[in-house]
């Protein structure tokens, strides 16, 4: 039997990884992971249960049980919908600061392989190519300038009537994204199977084909 298709999108904060694999998946009619929503998630809840974020054990016994519910574009933690909050600077730096802790990681690995199904997904975050989905049938690293990621992220918070500031933005981004690349456990990475795709001059839809044309080309979508 041949296995479900996976594309793998990896990149640093901004880099469009979201929106990207969001119409991608629309495209093709696939099922959609962002894994990045469920250490988000788990942030969140921990702060609510006053677990620190630097608690092993803690931390991954509420990753372990997470309540959370994707739906629509939104996002529920028990009874509760998130999907404005989680989008905060607070629990971006929460996010990151849980999935630097190994036993958080392992907790979630089962349930993001579970979205796994027919016809395809299409998972972005961090990890996607090297760890949970190692045999993807296509890997993409997403990335652009980090000036340009900051002005994206700050447009976004803006529109959502978050709070932004231009230089915050720009230093938490570099600060999380070294972080993220420099943590022991699945550390943020080019992999050498994965094509490099640079948004900081192209816009969503042009990223949007040139993944779809690879899909096309590597026989990974029926039709
Ligand atoms: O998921 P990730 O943090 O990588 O990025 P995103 O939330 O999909 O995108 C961040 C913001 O950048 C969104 O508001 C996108 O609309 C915008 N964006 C853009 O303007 N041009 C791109 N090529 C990609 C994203
Ligand atoms: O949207 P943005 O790229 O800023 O962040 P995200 O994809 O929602 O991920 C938030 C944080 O979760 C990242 O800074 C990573 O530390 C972590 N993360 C991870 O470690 N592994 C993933 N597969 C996805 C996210």
């Amino acid at each position: 039997v041949r296995a479900v298709p996976v594309i793998a999108i990896d990149g640093p904060s901004a880099s469009g990884k979201g929106s990207v694999a969001e119409r991608v998946a629309a495209q093709l009619g696939w099922e959609v992971l962002d894994s990045g929503a469920l250490y988000r998630i788990v942030a969140l809840a921990a702060v609510r249960a006053g677990v620190a974020l630097d608690d092993e054990a803690g931390v991954a016994a509420i990753a372990a049980r997470l309540p959370a519910r994707f739906d629509a574009g939104r996002v529920w933690l028990g009874g509760d919908e998130v999907s404005t909050e989680i989008r905060s600077e607070a629990c971006s730096s929460g996010a990151s600061q849980v999935a630097a802790l190994p036993a958080v990681r392992e907790a979630l690995l089962a349930r993001q392989r579970d979205y796994r199904t027919r016809p395809g997904l299409v998972a972005d975050g961090r990890d996607m190519g090297s760890v949970v989905f190692p045999d993807a049938g296509l890997k993409i690293f997403l990335t652009a300038s980090a000036e340009a990621r900051a002005e994206r992220r700050y447009k976004q918070l803006m529109a959502k009537g978050l709070p932004a500031n231009m230089h915050d933005l720009l230093s938490d981004l570099q600060e999380r994204d070294a972080r993220d690349a420099m943590r022991a456990v699945a550390p943020l990475q080019k992999l050498p199977d994965a094509v490099l795709l640079d948004t900081t001059d192209l816009d969503i839809d042009g990223a949007v084909a040139f993944i779809v044309d690879l899909v096309r080309d590597r026989g990974l979508a029926a039709g």
